[in-house]
């Protein structure tokens, strides 16, 4: 296995391009089964969980290819529903097939994802919601073994559980009631702009949608959908990153081809914390030269502030004077980082799903490694502003979601590489 190496100590100045969003990408690749003709989907960023994805869209009897950014689906008219332990193990975010095998083929068994290092992820809110469009469904050996006597029905779901909205249940319920007859109408809807983009994604298939992006949608059954084309939105996850990483070494970077308007709560707790931010129609200026301020930071589902970025905040907050409090609301127990932060020298201490930050004057290099892919990309930026020489391993999990991460980085002038373990 590879790691990152990187050495300490340069701001990051210049230009840095965003790829498509991965969060994305993976339930428009499942909303493409709802029907056999091709759809070429856009802006594909190249990551270990998209080629993950395509190996489970062959497994359902598919055809998928990837090349240069695009990738050609052609689901044809035999799909086998069953989504294997192997890749549903790799990538949780296989489970939505699940909403679509069931809206086309009746029936779907799709492995049990099981928990992840960020917390216990159960699919309670999935199951509800295809339960109450009339699925019947059963564990059985670890598989959810999903069948519908004749067709999917309309219905009125509430779908929060104990910590709020859910992205993916909120995907797998519409992708479900997309053939369903009648209306469905989701209420405590997903906001996040991943939705927005399935929901516009099917759209072109046929759909019949309203209220995407707002927390009740409306959905009417239609009887058949066709392929389509698509231009998957800029990761909003990656943006926040480089604005992190921009803010951390106190550089001037410009990041292009992003959508600003995704990113208001990480822009408010940065312009808090003394970073002066510009934003123009696709593009972010994030620079820093004077000192920061201490900021409290609560993760929220959207549009509060995402927890796929708690961990970047917290490598700034690790060397931001004074003391800032991170809340995580989504996933209480996302806080594996925090070890390997005080590895580097940071002052971090957990109280409950609370992390203390007492500022430190500086990091010190260090190997360090994270199991979880944010926790990993908020090592990487700790890494760039401790002293001396940092070693990231376990890469994998940062490939799972950052296209060229050092690459991107060493092009703002940061002295990063890849190296063999
Ligand atoms: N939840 C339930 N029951 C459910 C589903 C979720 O209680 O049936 C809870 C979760 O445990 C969590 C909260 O609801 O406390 C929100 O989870 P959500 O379902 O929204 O997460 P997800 O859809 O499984 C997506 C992203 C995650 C991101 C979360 C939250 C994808 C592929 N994954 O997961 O991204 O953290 O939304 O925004 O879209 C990542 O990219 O690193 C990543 C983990």
């Amino acid at each position: 296995m590879d790691k990152i190496v990187i050495e300490g100590g340069r701001k990051l100045k210049g230009e840095v391009t965003v790829s498509g969003a991965k969060n994305s990408t993976l339930p428009i690749m499942a909303a493409s089964l709802l029907t056999d003709e091709e759809s070429i989907i856009e802006n594909v960023p190249n990551l270990k969980d998209i080629t993950t994805m395509v190996k489970l869209l062959h497994s359902l009897g598919a055809k998928a290819s990837y090349e240069n950014g695009t990738l050609t689906v052609k689901p044809g008219k035999n799909l086998k529903p069953v989504a294997p332990y192997k890749l549903v193990s790799t990538m949780r975010a296989s489970v939505c097939v699940l909403g679509p095998l069931l809206a086309r083929e009746g029936y779907a068994e799709v492995s049990l994802p099981g928990g992840c290092v960020i917390g216990a992820r159960p699919i309670d809110l999935h199951l509800k919601g295809l339960g109450a469009l009339g699925a019947d469904i059963e564990i059985q050996h670890g598989y959810i073994v999903a069948k519908v006597k004749r067709q999917l029905r309309g219905n009125d779901i509430f779908l929060g559980g104990n910590f709020g909205s859910s992205v993916l249940a909120t995907a797998n319920v519409m992708m479900a009631a997309m053939l369903a007859s009648g209306k469905t109408y989701i209420q405590n809807a997903a906001c996040e702009p991943e939705v927005v983009d399935l929901a516009q994604f099917l759209k072109k298939m046929g759909a019949k949608i309203q209220g995407e992006g707002s927390p009740q949608i409306e959905i009417e059954g239609v009887k058949h959908l066709r392929g389509a084309r698509h231009s998957i939105i800029p990761d909003r996850i990656e943006t926040g990153t480089y604005m992190v990483a921009a803010a951390v070494t106190g550089g001037d970077v410009l990041i292009k081809k992003t959508a600003p308007e995704h990113q208001n709560a990480l822009m408010d707790r940065l312009a808090q914390s003394g970073v002066r931010i510009e934003r123009g129609k696709d593009t972010i200026r994030v620079r820093r030269n004077g000192r920061l301020r201490a900021v409290d930071v609560t993760t929220l589902p959207y549009p509060g502030f995402p927890t796929d970025l708690q961990a970047q905040m917290m490598a700034l907050m690790a060397i931001t004077p004074g003391i800032s409090v991170i809340t995580e609301k989504i996933y209480p127990d996302r806080f594996i980082h925090v070890a390997e932060l005080n590895r580097m020298g940071s002052r971090i201490f957990l109280e409950g799903n609370s992390a203390i930050v007492h500022g430190v004057k500086r990091l010190s290099g260090a190997p360090v490694t994270a199991s979880d892919l944010r926790a990993s990309a908020a090592l990487v930026l700790a890494g760039l502003v401790a002293e001396g020489q940092t070693e990231v391993h376990r890469v994998y999990h940062l490939d799972r979601g950052y296209e060229k991460i050092e690459d991107k980085l060493s092009r703002l002038g940061a002295r990063i590489w890849r190296a063999k373990e």
